[in-house]
């Protein structure tokens, strides 16, 4: 994001370059973390209702805001309505929260392509390493280094542009191996059961907090709610159609998620016989499970190293653009340089990111609300931060700039066929139910209320 307003060349340009920033750890690891979490096929079926609704109607909301404007979320808001720039602000702060442990996680990532690479296979299918790795002091930090230093150099020296190309050419790549690996797993001894709790919804695990999970992960994973798609719509040319590059970057994103799930989940069933422990396991499942996946494989080092290269890649293009926008957001606040501004986002960084590590190793002691700091960060900024600026950010449209000043620039580029949608889900539907998911789930986060 230079100086000059540069402009994605034709519709592929713009998707691609959406799913770039869309595609990455959200969908290999959080979301099958979180299916298998919060009931499998339950969280699965909310997770698809909320992307064609809620989703469809909040990218095309941001992108068209983004577009009709031609500036990023803080200037965007307070071009439409000066009394509502809060709303860019406060998006803005989002990414600061979640790069630094984003990092983290991409800094385990790192880890495990270079245990696949020195073939240590069987170590890393063992029960204990990857809660070895994780909880000692020094290695997971010299990782999160790594990774925090690799995506700040590219952001420094401005070639996101090299990476993005060698991205794209990997993200079929991707498909591909996912499919592969997918289709292994189904046929491990066992894996039916996994196949059926991930496919088959059982209605008696619905919960508020099955569907604000499944909502925080939507934007999360299709980067929305914190200003990112508003940026995209910005570089957009005003000929292609944001209703179907809206739909295509959807299909993209949950499809790699859905394969993700479908690698990982039937493994739970194979290794550690889907119990409730082992499929709560949270963060670190596709990390315990995997390798176990690939250690039964004939040639699974290769396709390992192969698949970690991919999430790494995936994860890169993601974090470099978050901290993008971070550091084009405090260059604009402070006038400082861009240089003298990537320091200060790597150095923040830093301090968060290490919190994130140590909460898992030297200050595992210490919990907020009973969670781990890495976990707590990752609570804030999706479960809470998130649905209250997709809030506001329907709130605004619906009712401030209305959805038909919205409606106008996604028709300037062709027809708007699903507009009714829109509209409701953005005044009505969108905005009440993410009060009520959201109250009864803070209050069954504190236990105060159980529904
Ligand atoms: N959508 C990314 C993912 O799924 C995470 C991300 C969020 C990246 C916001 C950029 C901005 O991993």
């Amino acid at each position: 994001m230079g100086e000059k307003r540069g402009s994605f060349t034709g519709k592929l340009g713009f998707v691609l370059a959406a799913a770039g920033s869309a595609v990455g750890l959200g969908n290999i690891y959080r979301f099958p973390y979180l299916a298998a979490k919060y009931g499998g096929g339950i969280f699965l079926l909310v997770y698809i209702i909320l992307a064609v609704t809620f989703g469809f109607a909040l990218m095309v909301g941001e992108i068209a805001i983004g577009r009709k404007t031609g500036l990023s979320a803080i200037g965007a808001f307070r071009s439409l309505n000066k009394k509502y720039a809060f709303i860019g602000y406060l998006a803005a702060l989002i990414p600061m929260i979640i790069l630094p442990y984003y990092s983290a996680i991409g800094g385990w990532v790192m880890k495990y392509t270079s245990v696949f690479a020195l073939g240590q296979v069987g170590e890393a299918a063992q029960d204990g390493f990857f809660g070895g790795f994780i909880s000692s002091a020094a290695e997971p930090v010299v990782w999160f280094m790594l990774y925090i230093i690799l995506t700040a150099l590219i952001v420094l020296f401005g070639v996101e542009k090299g990476v993005e190309k060698v991205s794209k050419f990997l993200m079929p790549v991707l498909v591909i191996l996912s499919l592969f690996i997918a289709v292994y797993s189904i046929f491990l001894p066992g894996a039916m059961e996994g196949v059926k709790y991930y496919l088959l919804p059982d209605f008696s695990k619905f919960s508020a907090t099955t569907v604000l999970a499944a909502m925080g992960q939507l934007f999360y994973s299709m980067s929305l709610a914190m200003g990112i798609m508003i940026t995209y719509g910005s570089y957009m040319k005003k000929d292609v159609s944001i209703e179907s590059a809206t739909t295509q970057i959807e299909i993209f994103d949950t499809g790699i998620a859905f394969l993700a799930g479908m690698m990982i989940i039937p493994g739970v069933f194979v290794f550690s016989g889907g119990t409730p422990e082992a499929l709560g396991k949270g963060p670190s499942l596709m990390f315990a499970v995997l390798p176990k996946v690939f250690d039964s494989m004939i040639g699974g080092r290769f396709i390992g190293l192969a698949f970690f290269v991919m999430v790494f890649l995936a994860a890169l293009t993601s974090s470099i653009s978050l901290m993008e926008t971070v550091v084009s957001i405090i260059c604009d606040k402070l006038h400082v340089g861009r240089k003298i501004c990537c320091l200060y986002v790597f150095i923040g960084c830093v301090i968060l990111g290490l919190i994130s590590c140590f909460g898992y190793s030297i200050w595992s002691e210490f919990k907020i609300i009973g969670m781990q700091m890495l976990d707590f960060f990752d609570f804030v900024s999706n479960s809470v931060m998130m649905p209250v600026v997709a809030f506001l950010t329907c709130v605004f449209i619906g009712y401030v700039i209305k959805p038909q000043s919205l409606i106008d620039e996604v028709e300037s580029s062709g027809t708007f066929k699903r507009k009714k949608l829109f509209t409701v889900m953005i005044k009505y539907v969108a905005p009440i139910c993410i009060v009520l998911i959201l109250i009864s789930s803070l209050l069954d986060v504190f236990g105060i209320f159980k529904i």
